[in-house]
This record gives structure tokens, C-alpha cells and sequence, in this order.
């Protein structure tokens, strides 16, 4: 073979060998041994320099010497080129300037999560968790709790009606009457849930907030362990040294009833948190209980109130606002 027709035959030979390159940049470094290196394709031929004629000895060095420098550019554009594109495309995937992705998170609502509090306070201490209808007859919410037609506490409670007889329950004390007629005691059981009053709306009072109702039923049970078990309660939520008074008070259902006052220092006055008292004998009478042989004491908390006191908000209506400003904090 002539020296020219091996110079093609070389030529030929890389081009198709560069041409599997941008498929496999792997090969890159093999390619260019095989041509360029020291043992490579264009050496073998400058080796057979020797063998050439003298006198056509020049014009073949210089032919070589076109071949080799038109491969070695040809490879280094391919190099260059491959360098800058993936340069790009990792640019394109990747820019280190860009400010990062803002993942929203979502937050558990403050009525809600204190809702989670005194239920896990009072699941410890052995109270199971019941729920009962937000929207009752007169009877559960009222007459069976001894809250009588032409009782005041009717007005006391200011009532949303929805029909005649039907009413969106004003506390939670409904469910005490559900417990009690569906079970045999002793019983003991916290219900938590909403409850609506059509007051005039202040940064203390709302048409709807939720309470967590509590009922022990037994016998022999004491007014001395209800102010044990909601004074623990309270310490529990606020501490040790929270300020708390039992205020002496009235409810129909309930005979003693004390309410208990929290010490708001933001506000510089008391803040009543929750009723309670004794389970008076005329409501064991309406759902069929011995007042003979069953004592048992109820408590009605108001988990706003309380909220309001853990997060130190103003105003109640800020909770039903759902503005993300207000949410976001918590
Ligand atoms: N139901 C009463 C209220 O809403 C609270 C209460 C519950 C009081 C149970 C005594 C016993 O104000």
C-alpha cells in the first residue's frame, strides 16, 4: 500500500472512529491513543519514514505532518466542544444561584392542638373520650339536666334554634345525658366538641367555641377528688405555679358547682376557664341512675379561654379568622 492510501485509509479510519464519540465520551481517550498516541496509527507511519525513498522523503514527511495536525485539531475541537456542552447542560440542571424550592408547610390550629392537650391530660388519668351530637332536642340540652322551660339559664345561655324543638347544643353537658342513658356506671368519660351561644361577640366571647366535657360517675365519689383531679389538670396545662381559684358558682345539673378562675397577667384579671360540680341526684333521676347509690361530678372547660391564656391571644374571633398571619405562628 502507498503511502498516500495508507494516509487515507488512517483518515477514514478516525472519522468513523469519531463518530461513536458524542454516543460514548468514554472513548474519547482510546481514540486518541489509537491514532494519535505514541504507538498510534500516525507513528506507525511517520516509522516507515525510513523506508521511503529519499527523494520523496520530504514530501511525505510533510503529508504526515498535515495528517497528524489534522487529526490532533479535529480531536481537540471535538474535546473542546464536549467540554462545553456538558458544561451547559449541567448549568441548565443546576443554577447554585437560584433561591431554593419553599416547601409550605401546614400547622396544627391552636384550638385544636390545646383540644389534643387536656385529651391526652385526662386519657392518663383514666377517662376514655366519647362524642355526641351538636345539634340535640330541648331535652338533652336542657330539661334532663334540670335546666327547666322558664329556667333562667335558658336566657343565661342565649339558644340557636333550628326548629322547634331542636337546638345547636350550648355546652357540651348534652353527651353527660347520651352517656348516661346508653351506659350502666361507673363511668368515666371526657367529651370534647362545639358548642354555640348567640352572645354579643367580644374579644372574649364567640357564636361558636368548643369545650371538653368530663363525667365520672361511681360510688362514694367526692367533691374533694374533683378539685384534686381539676386542680392537677391545671397545673398540668399551665404549670406548677399557675395562679388558679375555685370560685363557688351554679348550674342546674350540678350541686356544689364551683367555676375555676385562671390569672391572666396580661390582662391583670381573672379569667373563668371552666364549671363544674357535683352531679345533682335530680339528673341521675332523668336517666334512670340510684342518686342513693351513684355520686359523681362533672365538669364543663372551655378550650378557647384556655387557648387564648397558652398563646396569649386577645381576641377569640382571631381564631376563626383563618388568617394565614395569625396561623402561621403556630
Ligand atoms: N355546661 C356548663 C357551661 O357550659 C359547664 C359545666 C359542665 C358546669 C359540667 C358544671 C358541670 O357553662
Amino acid at each position: 500500500m502507498s503511502l498516500n492510501d495508507s494516509i487515507k485509509a488512517v483518515r477514514e479510519q478516525f472519522r468513523t472512529a469519531i463518530e461513536d464519540i458524542p454516543n460514548e465520551p468514554s472513548k474519547l481517550e482510546k481514540i486518541r491513543v489509537r491514532f494519535l498516541g505514541r504507538k498510534g496509527e500516525v507513528a506507525k507511519l511517520f516509522a516507515t519514514m525510513g523506508k521511503i525513498a529519499a527523494e520523496e522523503r520530504a514530501e511525505a514527511g510533510k503529508q504526515l505532518n498535515e495528517l497528524k495536525n489534522e487529526l490532533q485539531s479535529a480531536f481537540d475541537s471535538i474535546v473542546q466542544k464536549m467540554g462545553k456542552s456538558s458544561k451547559k447542560s449541567q448549568a441548565d440542571k443546576f443554577d447554585y444561584t437560584l433561591p431554593g424550592l419553599y416547601a409550605p408547610t401546614g400547622s396544627i390550629h391552636p384550638i385544636e392542638s390545646t383540644l389534643n392537650e387536656v385529651k391526652d391530660i385526662f386519657k392518663s388519668i383514666g377517662f376514655s373520650v366519647a362524642y355526641g351530637p351538636e345539634v340535640d332536642d330541648e331535652y338533652h340540652n336542657f330539661d334532663a339536666l334540670n335546666i327547666l322551660e322558664h329556667h333562667p339559664a335558658r336566657d343565661m345561655q342565649d339558644t340557636f334554634f333550628v326548629e322547634d324543638r331542636a337546638v345547636l347544643r350550648t355546652h357540651t353537658s348534652n353527651v353527660q345525658i347520651h352517656l348516661m342513658e346508653n351506659k350502666e356506671p361507673p363511668i368515666r368519660y371526657i367529651v370534647p366538641g362545639r358548642v354555640y351561644r348567640n352572645e354579643a361577640l367580644s374579644y372574649k366571647s364567640f357564636c361558636l367555641f368548643h369545650q371538653v366535657e368530663g363525667l365520672y360517675v361511681d360510688k362514694n365519689v367526692s367533691f374533694a377528688e374533683l378539685k384534686g383531679t381539676l386542680d392537677y389538670f391545671v397545673r398540668r396545662m399551665f404549670g406548677e405555679n399557675v395562679k388558679i381559684r375555685f370560685r363557688p358558682s351554679f348550674f342546674p345539673f350540678t350541686e356544689p358547682s364551683a367555676e375555676i378562675d385562671l390569672w391572666n397577667p396580661e390582662r391583670n384579671q381573672w379569667l373563668e376557664i371552666l364549671g363544674c360540680g357535683m352531679v345533682n341526684p335530680k339528673v341521675f333521676e332523668n336517666v334512670g341512675y340510684d342518686p342513693k347509690v351513684w355520686h359523681g361530678y362533672a365538669f364543663g372547660i372551655g378550650i378557647e379561654r384556655m387557648a387564648m391564656l397558652k398563646y396569649k391571644i386577645k381576641d377569640i374571633r382571631d381564631f376563626y379568622r383563618n388568617d394565614v398571619r395569625f396561623l402561621e405562628q403556630f
